[in-house]
Protein backbone atom coordinates (compact mmCIF):
# COMPACT_ATOMS: atom_id res chain seq x y z
CA UNK A 1 0.00 0.00 0.00
CA UNK A 2 0.97 3.74 -1.26
CA UNK A 3 0.52 6.09 1.54
CA UNK A 4 -0.60 9.61 0.90
CA UNK A 5 -0.39 10.74 4.08
CA UNK A 6 -0.07 8.76 7.24
CA UNK A 7 -1.41 9.68 10.36
CA UNK A 8 -2.97 7.93 12.95
CA UNK A 9 -6.60 8.32 14.62
CA UNK A 10 -6.35 8.30 18.59
CA UNK A 11 -9.93 8.27 19.23
CA UNK A 12 -13.50 9.35 17.85
CA UNK A 13 -16.57 10.78 20.05
CA UNK A 14 -19.88 12.02 19.18
CA UNK A 15 -22.42 14.15 20.60
CA UNK A 16 -26.41 14.45 19.96
CA UNK A 17 -28.53 16.43 21.72
CA UNK A 18 -31.35 14.61 23.93
CA UNK A 19 -34.45 16.21 22.28
CA UNK A 20 -36.42 13.92 19.32
CA UNK A 21 -38.18 14.52 16.85
CA UNK A 22 -40.26 12.02 15.20
CA UNK A 23 -41.98 12.19 11.79
CA UNK A 24 -44.98 11.82 13.77
CA UNK A 25 -44.14 14.73 15.40
CA UNK A 26 -43.58 16.82 11.75
CA UNK A 27 -47.27 15.23 10.97
CA UNK A 28 -48.84 17.57 13.46
CA UNK A 29 -46.31 20.35 11.78
CA UNK A 30 -46.39 20.51 8.15
CA UNK A 31 -48.24 18.70 5.65
CA UNK A 32 -46.22 15.64 5.50
CA UNK A 33 -46.50 12.01 6.61
CA UNK A 34 -44.60 9.60 8.03
CA UNK A 35 -44.59 7.43 5.00
CA UNK A 36 -43.39 9.76 2.81
CA UNK A 37 -40.32 10.76 4.57
CA UNK A 38 -39.59 7.21 4.89
CA UNK A 39 -39.72 6.39 1.32
CA UNK A 40 -38.16 9.70 0.15
CA UNK A 41 -35.56 9.86 2.73
CA UNK A 42 -34.94 7.01 4.68
CA UNK A 43 -35.26 9.05 8.00
CA UNK A 44 -37.37 8.62 10.66
CA UNK A 45 -36.52 11.03 13.52
CA UNK A 46 -33.91 13.60 14.29
CA UNK A 47 -32.22 14.87 17.55
CA UNK A 48 -32.78 18.68 17.65
CA UNK A 49 -31.07 21.12 19.74
CA UNK A 50 -32.22 23.28 22.83
CA UNK A 51 -32.58 27.11 23.14
CA UNK A 52 -29.49 27.02 25.17
CA UNK A 53 -27.48 24.94 22.93
CA UNK A 54 -25.22 25.83 19.95
CA UNK A 55 -22.64 24.31 17.70
CA UNK A 56 -19.49 24.37 20.41
CA UNK A 57 -21.88 23.06 23.15
CA UNK A 58 -22.11 19.60 21.22
CA UNK A 59 -18.64 19.45 19.92
CA UNK A 60 -17.39 19.68 23.58
CA UNK A 61 -18.88 16.87 24.62
CA UNK A 62 -18.16 14.86 21.44
CA UNK A 63 -14.25 16.26 22.00
CA UNK A 64 -14.27 14.92 25.32
CA UNK A 65 -15.39 11.47 24.72
CA UNK A 66 -12.94 11.73 21.72
CA UNK A 67 -10.23 12.72 23.95
CA UNK A 68 -11.09 9.78 26.69
CA UNK A 69 -11.10 7.29 24.32
CA UNK A 70 -7.80 8.68 22.45
CA UNK A 71 -6.35 8.74 26.29
CA UNK A 72 -4.55 11.87 26.12
CA UNK A 73 -5.33 15.22 27.61
CA UNK A 74 -6.67 18.07 25.90
CA UNK A 75 -3.35 19.97 26.65
CA UNK A 76 -2.04 17.44 24.38
CA UNK A 77 -3.66 18.99 21.55
CA UNK A 78 -1.66 20.88 19.03
CA UNK A 79 -5.03 22.37 16.80
CA UNK A 80 -8.62 22.56 16.69
CA UNK A 81 -10.51 22.53 13.25
CA UNK A 82 -14.64 22.28 13.02
CA UNK A 83 -16.54 22.25 9.80
CA UNK A 84 -19.62 24.13 10.58
CA UNK A 85 -22.20 26.51 8.60
CA UNK A 86 -24.04 26.65 11.23
CA UNK A 87 -21.33 28.45 13.84
CA UNK A 88 -22.16 29.65 17.20
CA UNK A 89 -21.86 33.28 16.07
CA UNK A 90 -20.50 34.65 12.60
CA UNK A 91 -16.99 34.96 14.37
CA UNK A 92 -15.16 34.43 16.81
CA UNK A 93 -14.83 30.88 15.38
CA UNK A 94 -16.39 27.56 16.78
CA UNK A 95 -13.35 26.25 16.76
CA UNK A 96 -12.54 29.48 19.22
CA UNK A 97 -15.34 28.70 21.41
CA UNK A 98 -14.44 25.25 21.63
CA UNK A 99 -10.82 26.07 22.84
CA UNK A 100 -12.10 28.25 25.46
CA UNK A 101 -14.07 25.06 27.21
CA UNK A 102 -11.51 22.98 26.84
CA UNK A 103 -9.42 25.42 28.78
CA UNK A 104 -6.32 25.02 25.74
CA UNK A 105 -5.44 28.62 24.82
CA UNK A 106 -2.17 29.15 22.72
CA UNK A 107 -3.35 26.69 19.94
CA UNK A 108 -4.57 27.48 16.28
CA UNK A 109 -8.31 27.20 16.41
CA UNK A 110 -10.42 27.79 13.21
CA UNK A 111 -13.34 27.08 11.38
CA UNK A 112 -13.86 25.42 7.64
CA UNK A 113 -16.90 26.41 6.05
CA UNK A 114 -17.95 23.89 3.45
CA UNK A 115 -21.17 22.59 4.38
CA UNK A 116 -21.91 18.84 4.74
CA UNK A 117 -18.19 18.32 3.34
CA UNK A 118 -17.01 20.63 6.29
CA UNK A 119 -15.54 17.20 8.63
CA UNK A 120 -14.21 16.04 4.82
CA UNK A 121 -12.38 19.01 4.12
CA UNK A 122 -11.19 19.25 8.00
CA UNK A 123 -9.68 15.97 8.00
CA UNK A 124 -8.15 16.49 4.91
CA UNK A 125 -6.60 19.63 5.98
CA UNK A 126 -5.75 18.45 9.36
CA UNK A 127 -3.64 15.42 7.85
CA UNK A 128 -1.86 18.37 5.87
CA UNK A 129 -0.72 20.70 8.59
CA UNK A 130 -0.03 17.61 10.94
CA UNK A 131 4.00 17.23 10.33
CA UNK A 132 3.82 21.34 10.74
CA UNK A 133 1.86 20.99 14.08
CA UNK A 134 3.64 18.00 15.16
CA UNK A 135 0.67 17.09 18.03
CA UNK A 136 -2.62 15.56 18.03
CA UNK A 137 -5.08 17.77 16.22
CA UNK A 138 -8.35 17.71 16.93
CA UNK A 139 -11.24 17.69 13.55
CA UNK A 140 -14.66 18.38 14.35
CA UNK A 141 -17.87 18.72 12.31
CA UNK A 142 -21.14 19.90 13.61
CA UNK A 143 -23.79 21.07 12.26
CA UNK A 144 -26.85 22.84 14.62
CA UNK A 145 -29.40 23.06 11.13
CA UNK A 146 -32.71 22.83 13.19
CA UNK A 147 -31.43 26.37 14.08
CA UNK A 148 -31.45 28.07 10.76
CA UNK A 149 -34.53 25.95 9.68
CA UNK A 150 -38.06 27.04 8.06
CA UNK A 151 -40.40 25.26 10.32
CA UNK A 152 -43.26 26.02 7.75
CA UNK A 153 -41.25 24.72 4.62
CA UNK A 154 -42.06 21.02 4.27
CA UNK A 155 -39.34 20.57 1.53
CA UNK A 156 -36.71 21.15 4.10
CA UNK A 157 -37.52 21.05 7.50
CA UNK A 158 -38.19 17.59 7.51
CA UNK A 159 -34.55 16.54 6.50
CA UNK A 160 -32.30 17.68 9.13
CA UNK A 161 -31.20 17.06 12.65
CA UNK A 162 -28.35 18.27 14.80
CA UNK A 163 -24.96 16.77 16.00
CA UNK A 164 -21.31 16.84 16.44
CA UNK A 165 -18.88 14.30 16.05
CA UNK A 166 -14.78 14.30 16.56
CA UNK A 167 -11.89 12.56 15.33
CA UNK A 168 -8.05 13.48 16.70
CA UNK A 169 -5.47 13.15 14.26
CA UNK A 170 -1.94 12.16 15.11
CA UNK A 171 1.74 11.64 13.68
CA UNK A 172 2.32 8.36 12.98
CA UNK A 173 5.05 5.98 11.68
CA UNK A 174 2.14 3.08 11.42
CA UNK A 175 1.09 2.07 8.08
CA UNK A 176 -2.10 4.16 8.59
CA UNK A 177 -4.10 7.37 7.73
CA UNK A 178 -4.89 8.19 3.72
CA UNK A 179 -4.22 6.16 0.67
CA UNK A 180 -5.67 8.66 -1.13
CA UNK A 181 -7.74 12.03 0.15
CA UNK A 182 -9.89 14.49 -2.62
CA UNK A 183 -11.82 17.83 -1.88
CA UNK A 184 -12.92 19.98 -4.23
CA UNK A 185 -16.00 22.43 -4.77
CA UNK A 186 -18.33 24.00 -7.56
CA UNK A 187 -18.96 27.80 -6.60
CA UNK A 188 -21.47 28.19 -9.57
CA UNK A 189 -24.03 26.04 -7.93
CA UNK A 190 -23.89 28.15 -4.77
CA UNK A 191 -27.73 29.41 -5.25
CA UNK A 192 -28.96 26.07 -4.99
CA UNK A 193 -28.46 25.80 -1.33
CA UNK A 194 -27.94 29.08 0.70
CA UNK A 195 -28.72 30.67 3.73
CA UNK A 196 -29.30 33.74 1.83
CA UNK A 197 -29.47 36.39 4.57
CA UNK A 198 -27.44 36.85 7.27
CA UNK A 199 -23.80 37.93 5.81
CA UNK A 200 -22.65 40.72 4.01
CA UNK A 201 -24.38 40.50 0.86
CA UNK A 202 -28.16 40.63 2.65
CA UNK A 203 -27.35 42.15 6.10
CA UNK A 204 -30.09 41.19 9.04
CA UNK A 205 -32.60 43.60 8.37
CA UNK A 206 -36.52 43.25 9.65
CA UNK A 207 -37.62 41.91 5.83
CA UNK A 208 -35.19 39.23 6.10
CA UNK A 209 -36.17 37.80 9.15
CA UNK A 210 -39.63 38.38 7.92
CA UNK A 211 -39.33 36.93 5.16
CA UNK A 212 -37.21 34.04 6.65
CA UNK A 213 -34.01 34.87 4.42
CA UNK A 214 -32.10 33.23 7.83
CA UNK A 215 -33.15 29.87 7.05
CA UNK A 216 -32.07 26.93 4.61
CA UNK A 217 -33.15 27.63 1.30
CA UNK A 218 -32.96 24.74 -1.00
CA UNK A 219 -34.03 23.45 -4.19
CA UNK A 220 -33.98 19.72 -3.93
CA UNK A 221 -34.93 18.06 -6.99
CA UNK A 222 -31.68 20.01 -8.55
CA UNK A 223 -29.32 19.16 -5.49
CA UNK A 224 -30.56 15.05 -5.56
CA UNK A 225 -28.99 14.99 -9.42
CA UNK A 226 -25.99 16.57 -8.87
CA UNK A 227 -25.81 15.14 -5.56
CA UNK A 228 -25.74 11.61 -7.36
CA UNK A 229 -23.42 12.29 -10.04
CA UNK A 230 -20.56 14.18 -7.72
CA UNK A 231 -20.89 11.82 -4.50
CA UNK A 232 -20.58 9.16 -6.55
CA UNK A 233 -17.58 10.57 -8.87
CA UNK A 234 -15.62 11.31 -5.87
CA UNK A 235 -15.97 7.89 -4.70
CA UNK A 236 -14.98 6.34 -7.57
CA UNK A 237 -11.62 9.04 -7.94
CA UNK A 238 -10.82 8.34 -4.52
CA UNK A 239 -10.75 4.69 -4.89
CA UNK A 240 -8.94 4.96 -8.05
CA UNK A 241 -6.11 6.93 -6.38
CA UNK A 242 -5.88 5.06 -3.68
CA UNK A 243 -4.73 1.84 -5.34
CA UNK A 244 -6.94 -0.60 -4.21
CA UNK A 245 -10.09 -2.31 -5.39
CA UNK A 246 -13.04 -1.50 -4.38
CA UNK A 247 -13.61 -5.20 -2.80
CA UNK A 248 -10.74 -3.91 -0.41
CA UNK A 249 -12.86 -1.37 1.36
CA UNK A 250 -14.21 -3.05 4.32
CA UNK A 251 -16.42 -0.07 5.51
CA UNK A 252 -17.69 3.11 3.02
CA UNK A 253 -18.93 5.48 5.69
CA UNK A 254 -21.28 7.85 3.13
CA UNK A 255 -22.28 11.51 3.83
CA UNK A 256 -26.28 10.76 4.60
CA UNK A 257 -28.78 13.65 3.42
CA UNK A 258 -30.79 10.42 1.41
CA UNK A 259 -30.99 6.37 1.23
CA UNK A 260 -31.65 6.47 -2.43
CA UNK A 261 -28.18 8.93 -3.11
CA UNK A 262 -26.45 6.52 -1.14
CA UNK A 263 -27.81 3.73 -2.88
CA UNK A 264 -26.85 5.26 -6.41
CA UNK A 265 -23.31 6.48 -4.60
CA UNK A 266 -22.96 2.67 -3.52
CA UNK A 267 -23.68 1.26 -7.30
CA UNK A 268 -21.51 3.97 -8.65
CA UNK A 269 -18.68 3.03 -6.68
CA UNK A 270 -18.84 -0.72 -6.88
CA UNK A 271 -18.88 -1.20 -2.82
CA UNK A 272 -22.01 -3.04 -1.32
CA UNK A 273 -24.57 -1.51 0.62
CA UNK A 274 -24.02 -4.69 2.92
CA UNK A 275 -20.64 -3.01 3.83
CA UNK A 276 -22.08 0.69 3.71
CA UNK A 277 -22.96 1.90 7.62
CA UNK A 278 -26.11 3.82 7.04
CA UNK A 279 -27.44 5.56 10.34
CA UNK A 280 -29.57 8.13 8.95
CA UNK A 281 -33.03 6.81 9.78
CA UNK A 282 -31.84 8.12 13.48
CA UNK A 283 -30.52 11.51 12.96
CA UNK A 284 -31.72 12.86 9.63
CA UNK A 285 -28.65 14.54 7.43
CA UNK A 286 -26.43 16.97 10.44
CA UNK A 287 -24.09 18.41 7.20
CA UNK A 288 -20.77 18.69 8.32
CA UNK A 289 -22.13 16.63 12.01
CA UNK A 290 -23.16 13.16 9.50
CA UNK A 291 -19.67 11.60 8.58
CA UNK A 292 -17.98 11.81 12.04
CA UNK A 293 -21.12 10.53 13.90
CA UNK A 294 -21.73 7.64 11.51
CA UNK A 295 -18.04 7.14 11.82
CA UNK A 296 -17.66 6.90 15.67
CA UNK A 297 -20.49 4.83 15.16
CA UNK A 298 -19.43 2.38 13.49
CA UNK A 299 -15.97 2.59 15.50
CA UNK A 300 -17.75 2.20 18.82
CA UNK A 301 -19.87 -1.40 17.41
CA UNK A 302 -16.73 -2.80 16.31
CA UNK A 303 -17.83 -2.37 12.86
CA UNK A 304 -14.78 -0.92 11.79
CA UNK A 305 -11.02 -2.17 13.52
CA UNK A 306 -8.07 -1.10 13.94
CA UNK A 307 -6.32 -1.79 10.01
CA UNK A 308 -9.47 -1.41 8.20
CA UNK A 309 -9.99 0.79 4.69
CA UNK A 310 -12.68 2.74 5.29
CA UNK A 311 -14.24 4.52 2.83
CA UNK A 312 -15.53 8.31 3.17
CA UNK A 313 -17.48 10.33 0.81
CA UNK A 314 -19.62 13.87 1.08
CA UNK A 315 -21.65 16.67 -1.06
CA UNK A 316 -22.74 19.87 0.40
CA UNK A 317 -23.70 22.71 -0.31
CA UNK A 318 -21.19 25.46 -2.03
CA UNK A 319 -21.52 22.78 -3.86
CA UNK A 320 -18.55 21.58 -2.09
CA UNK A 321 -17.23 17.22 -2.25
CA UNK A 322 -14.97 14.86 -0.48
CA UNK A 323 -13.86 11.31 -0.34
CA UNK A 324 -10.65 9.92 0.89
CA UNK A 325 -9.96 5.70 1.59
CA UNK A 326 -8.36 5.79 4.67
CA UNK A 327 -6.35 2.92 6.69
CA UNK A 328 -7.85 3.19 10.20
C1 LIG B 1 -35.83 16.83 -0.82
C2 LIG B 1 -36.09 15.48 -1.45
C3 LIG B 1 -36.20 14.41 -0.36
C4 LIG B 1 -37.42 15.51 -2.20
O1 LIG B 1 -37.67 14.26 -2.80
P1 LIG B 1 -38.12 14.20 -4.32
O2 LIG B 1 -38.39 12.79 -4.61
O3 LIG B 1 -37.09 14.92 -5.13
O4 LIG B 1 -39.48 14.97 -4.27
P2 LIG B 1 -39.86 16.27 -5.09
O5 LIG B 1 -39.12 17.46 -4.61
O6 LIG B 1 -39.82 15.93 -6.55
O7 LIG B 1 -41.35 16.42 -4.65
C5 LIG B 1 -42.33 15.42 -4.96
C6 LIG B 1 -43.64 15.86 -4.36
O8 LIG B 1 -43.57 15.73 -2.92
C7 LIG B 1 -43.93 16.95 -2.31
N1 LIG B 1 -43.21 17.09 -1.05
C8 LIG B 1 -42.05 17.73 -0.82
N2 LIG B 1 -41.73 17.62 0.47
C9 LIG B 1 -42.69 16.88 1.06
C10 LIG B 1 -42.90 16.42 2.36
N3 LIG B 1 -42.05 16.69 3.37
N4 LIG B 1 -43.99 15.67 2.62
C11 LIG B 1 -44.86 15.38 1.64
N5 LIG B 1 -44.72 15.79 0.37
C12 LIG B 1 -43.64 16.53 0.09
C13 LIG B 1 -43.59 18.02 -3.32
O9 LIG B 1 -44.33 19.19 -3.09
C14 LIG B 1 -43.98 17.34 -4.61
O10 LIG B 1 -45.36 17.42 -4.77
P3 LIG B 1 -46.01 17.68 -6.24
O11 LIG B 1 -45.55 16.48 -7.04
O12 LIG B 1 -47.45 17.72 -5.94
O13 LIG B 1 -45.39 18.96 -6.69
C15 LIG B 1 -34.96 15.09 -2.45
O14 LIG B 1 -35.05 15.92 -3.59
C16 LIG B 1 -33.61 15.21 -1.86
O15 LIG B 1 -33.25 14.47 -0.98
N6 LIG B 1 -32.79 16.12 -2.41
C17 LIG B 1 -31.46 16.33 -1.93
C18 LIG B 1 -31.52 17.24 -0.75
C19 LIG B 1 -30.24 17.27 0.03
O16 LIG B 1 -29.58 16.27 0.09
N7 LIG B 1 -29.92 18.41 0.61
C20 LIG B 1 -28.79 18.55 1.43
C21 LIG B 1 -27.54 18.53 0.66
S1 LIG B 1 -26.26 17.98 1.70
Amino acid sequence: MKFFRRFKILGTGSFLPEKVLTNHDLEKMVDTTDEWIKTRTGIEKRHVASELQAASDLVREAAKEALKNAGIAATALGAIIVGTISPDTMFPSTACWVQKDLEIPGIPAFDISAACSGFLYGMDIGSAILPAIGKPILVAGVDVLTKITNWEDRGTCVLFGDGAGVAILAPTDEDKGYLSSIIGADGSLGELLVQPAGGSRMPATHETVDRKLHTVHMKGNEIFKHAVRTMGDAAVAAIEESGIPPDDIDMFVPHQANNRIIEATCKRAKVPLSKTHITISWHGNMSAGTIPIAFHDAVSKGLIKRGDKVLFAAFGGGFTWGASVLVF
